[in-house]
């Protein structure tokens, strides 16, 4: 199993790097990133953080063999590839700038990624996530059930630990669902939220339930409050426990951006929703009943990403 992972010079990249590595799954991982021109001198961030990372194996325990490149020569045939790639925002960069940079970004990626591995999977983790991802499958031309966008697992994380601390209870045994789009309009369900089958509700108020998803909501906000730039450590676990379910075939169900073509009311575009992930990508969409007000406001969360599109279109 070979997985190339872009933008591994970077935050999240190189922790999808290092967490595949660890969980010793894979044959290789390859981290492409960009050549870096300072003071007359190259920097290669991917190569450098590779070539650190492969020398944890003998205190992690792993074979993974970490490479860094900047030639996509070096990702051919890879199985699986995870886009990381982009840029944050800048001040005084305006949101339709910043769109555009990593649209273009994206989309040159995808198509060296698949010049080299025509019938990769692909993992988009640059943000905007859920128009990313929409950039990578029209780039690279493979069917949806290929391309896929990492968001709901890292949104149902923070909720679940969020959670986990409140009550005082094991993160483990907190299982939850969140849909739509990855931003401040993502649908936490606490319908489909449980402590080892028990229905959260029966641990905790409506009040600080609510208080736990507004947090969830802006959890991204959080940290880059904290941090001056956004998170990594929970982003790159996300992205590569999706790389590792479908390694395995492992079959698990996750929220991730997927193409919906009719479900849940949806279609022609990506959203969070649960799906089957294993052998080839997405397997299924698994389509959970949703009450009215649960549709309603997956509905006005797909409608902000498709606005999003609309900004898309205008601006390739
Ligand atoms: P970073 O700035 O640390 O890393 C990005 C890397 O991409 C840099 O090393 C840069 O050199 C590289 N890069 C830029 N253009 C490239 C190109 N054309 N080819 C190859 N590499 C290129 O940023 P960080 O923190 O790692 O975030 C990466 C992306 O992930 C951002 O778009 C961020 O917003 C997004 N993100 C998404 C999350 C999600 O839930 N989907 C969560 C956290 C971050
Ligand atoms: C996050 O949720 C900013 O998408 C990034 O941490």
């Amino acid at each position: 199993m070979k997985i190339t992972v872009v933008g591994a010079g970077g935050n999240v990249g190189s922790t999808v790097a290092l967490t595949i590595a660890q969980r010793d799954f894979a044959k290789e991982v390859i981290a492409v990133d960009l050549e870096i021109k300072k003071d007359d001198k190259s920097f290669y961030p991917s190569v450098g953080r590779a070539l650190d990372q492969w020398q944890t194996s003998p205190i992690f325990n792993f074979d993974t063999r970490v490479k860094g490149t900047v030639d996509y020569k070096d990702t051919a045939n890879s199985d699986i590839c995870v886009i990381t790639a982009g840029l944050p925002r800048k001040p005084g960069m305006s949101r339709d700038d910043l769109l555009s940079a990593n649209m273009n970004i994206v989309k040159s990626v995808t198509e060296k990624l698949v010049e080299h591995s025509p019938n990769t999977i692909i993992v988009v983790v640059s943000n905007p996530l859920d128009l990313m991802t929409y950039v990578a499958y029209k780039a690279s031309g493979l069917p949806a059930s290929q391309v896929m966008g990492m968001a709901g697992i890292l949104d149902t994380a923070r909720y679940r630990a969020f959670l986990a601390e409140e009550l005082n209870l094991s993160p483990k045994d907190i299982q939850a669902l969140i849909l739509g789009g990855h931003g401040d309009t993502m649908v936490p369900l606490p319908r489909y939220t449980t402590v080892s089958g028990i229905p959260v509700t029966h641990f905790i108020g409506k009040e600080k339930l609510d208080e736990i998803i507004q947090r969830t909501k802006v959890g991204g906000g959080e940290l880059v409050g904290l941090m001056g730039t956004s998170a990594w450590y929970a982003p790159g676990a996300a992205a590569a426990q999706m790389v590792e379910a479908i390694a395995l075939d492992q079959n698990r169900v996750f929220p991730c951006a997927a193409w919906l073509e009719g479900q849940f009311g949806l279609k022609d575009m990506y959203v969070g929703v649960p799906v089957r992930l294993g052998k080839g990508g997405i397997k299924e969409i698994v389509e959970i009943d949703l009450n009215d007000e649960e549709k309603a406001l997956l509905h006005e969360s797909a409608e902000h990403v498709r606005k999003g599109l609309e900004d898309l279109e205008r601006l390739a």
